[in-house]
């Protein structure tokens, strides 16, 4: 048997057990403990400043963390809608060191498990990331997973069954006692969504069948408007950020009804509120309309975007400009 290579692991620090009330992990009212670790290990992802908890998502990860043995989860939704954030803010609070494995079509699964690599005269297995994260109890995110090659997934069955792995060459893994795996995706993992998500694969039904399925959408209008005014209060007054989010919602809609062919992310709603606040004052452009084309517009065809502005100009009662070549 191969020798195993123990540089990875020499500089780990010790994990010390610790509860949190639902209340300081969702700020919820409610003393019912959730496990988690003291603080203090380095790779405990950073909480978003202003991070705002949808009660109906926080309900869901506290079923979730309470069960004796939590399945992986497949959270699936659309670009933006805040997925791998949730996650990580979830981690955050509760201190768990977190590898977020992001794989590229062209990953193999040595790539994300590890490989056999020559030291010093010896071969030797150095186990990747997530093998490692499996061995020791870190929360392992699989972001973005419909961009893997199916075959990685396949690689990756036994660990969602936390099973004991046995690598070709011998090593043996065994899991750690408690382990909270989750997969982001655009999609379901069963080609959703046709062409909008091109890069997506489609997983077959071995894969998809090891995991807990949600889908998350865009938060209800009252959790984006708290997420604006945590990011922008006093800078920009409530009733516009109000017509912000009134106009993402029907973004939105518009996409669904293939009248636009993306929807308005959080990030995109983030943006046009920092772009407004920097163009404010300019006079040689239109500012709501300026920094909104910035944020989502300017990514879309001229005759889509006028038909967004329409919308603005409804939402806000601010004349929309013209656009060049698009006859109003
Ligand atoms: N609940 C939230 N509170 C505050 N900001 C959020 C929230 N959810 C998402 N965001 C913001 O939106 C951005 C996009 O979210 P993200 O989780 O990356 O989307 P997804 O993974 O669904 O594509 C994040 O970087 C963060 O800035
Ligand atoms: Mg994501």
């Amino acid at each position: 048997m191969r020798k195993r290579s123990n540089e990875t692991v020499s500089t780990e620090t010790t994990l010390i057990p610790a509860n949190y009330t639902v209340q300081e992990v969702f700020g919820f009212p409610s003393q019912l403990q959730l496990a988690g670790y003291a603080p203090g290990h380095a790779l405990v992802p950073k909480a978003t400043p202003g991070y705002v908890w949808d009660a109906r998502i926080a309900r869901d990860f506290i079923e979730w963390l309470t069960e004796p043995n939590p399945d992986p989860l497949w959270i699936s939704g659309p670009t933006g809608c805040g997925k791998t954030d949730a996650l990580k803010n979830v981690f955050a609070a509760l201190n768990i060191p977190t590898v977020i494995v992001s794989a590229k079509s062209s990953t193999e699964p040595d790539d994300i498990l590890g490989r056999v690599q020559l030291r010093g005269g010896d071969t030797v297995f150095v186990p990747g990331n997530l093998l490692l994260a499996y061995e020791k109890g870190h929360a392992i995110i699989l972001d973005e997973i419909d961009g893997y090659n199916p075959e990685v997934l396949m690689a990756c069955h036994r660990l969602l069954e936390r099973a004991v792995v046995t690598l070709d060459d011998g090593t043996i893994i065994q899991p750690a006692s408690r382990i909270y795996m989750a997969a982001t995706a655009n999609t379901r993992g069963d080609g959703q969504g046709g062409d909008i998500y091109t890069a997506t694969n489609i997983f077959n039904v071995a894969s998809l069948n090891r995991f807990e399925k949600w889908e998350m959408t865009y938060p209800p209008p009252e959790v984006e408007e708290q997420i604006l005014e945590n990011m922008f209060s006093g800078k920009l007054q409530s009733n516009i950020m109000k017509a912000m989010v009134k106009t993402a919602t029907d973004i939105r809609r518009a996409y669904l009804d293939g009248n636009c062919p993306s929807p308005v992310s959080i990030r995109d709603l983030l943006r046009w509120g920092r772009k407004l606040i920097q163009a404010w004052n300019r006079k040689d452009v239109a500012p709501l309309y300026h920094s909104f084309d910035k944020a989502f517009g300017n990514g879309v065809d001229p005759h889509v975007r006028a038909m967004l502005h329409t919308l603005i100009q409804t939402n806000f009662g601010v004349p929309a400009p013209e656009i060049q070549g698009v006859s109003p």
